[in-house]
């Protein structure tokens, strides 16, 4: 059976999603801005430049283009200080292992990310090679819920659209993945991730078999 499995990086791979959140929030501070976890969930899946337009939206604030760059600038960094200090303990329950039993059932796997530092993060924490093709924030232009980072994802794979399982932490990342035909398997709460055919808590809770039987494909 032909199956491509895609995941998102940031809160599906790694427990990264609380260091944007932190980042973020300290930026929205420079312009009197309080960010909420609330409101950070509309955050979850979107771009750098995305994101920081959201923020200054909320904030009702307009900064010059050097100052819109400086603070984007400025979040990058301080992210990156918490992802110094990450190890493979910061990779997520059960993905790593999720990851390797589909591998060995020949299943092809690709990262779909809109983080820029995705391929950073995946060598820091020691899991590059687990993924036969990378799609991040570097090789695509138009940010979740457009679905092209799962749709360039599934070409390079060489599998069809509706073969594909794309697992998402995100709004924005479940937007992508159904506008994109595929599998949408949410990472979180049933309460935020509304649009998600499934949602789990985490992998630990996520059987192979069971995703196996429900490609949208099976289903029709
Ligand atoms: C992911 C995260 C977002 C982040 C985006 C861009 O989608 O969920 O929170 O803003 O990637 O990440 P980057 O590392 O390029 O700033
Ligand atoms: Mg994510």
């Amino acid at each position: 059976k032909n199956l491509g499995l895609i995941f998102d990086l940031d809160g599906v791979i790694v427990d990264t999603a609380k260091f944007h959140f932190l980042a973020w929030k300290k930026a929205a501070e420079e312009v009197g801005f309080e960010l909420t976890e609330e409101l950070n969930e509309k955050l979850k899946g979107v771009s750098r430049v995305d994101s920081l337009n959201k923020i200054l939206g909320w904030a009702g604030a307009t900064v010059s283009p050097e100052k819109f760059d400086e603070m984007a600038a400025n979040k990058n960094a301080d992210y990156l200080t918490y992802v110094d200090k990450m190890t493979s303990e910061d990779i997520l329950p059960g993905v790593e292992s999720f990851i390797r039993e589909a591998k060995a059932k020949g299943y092809p796997v690709a990262l779909g990310s809109a983080s820029k530092n995705a391929p950073g993060i995946l060598k820091h924490v020691g899991i590059y090679d687990l993924f036969d093709t990378i799609v991040d924030g570097n090789s695509v232009t138009k940010a979740k819920p457009d679905p092209e980072v799962f749709t360039v994802a599934a070409k390079a794979l060489n599998v069809a659209a509706t073969d594909c399982v794309v697992f998402e932490d995100s709004e924005a990342g479940i937007e992508a993945a159904n506008n994109a035909g595929m599998l949408s398997i949410g990472l979180g709460s049933k309460d935020i991730l509304t649009e998600a055919a499934y949602v789990f808590g985490e992998f630990t809770e996520i059987e192979l078999s069971f995703i196996e039987t429900q490609t949208t494909t099976t289903n029709t």
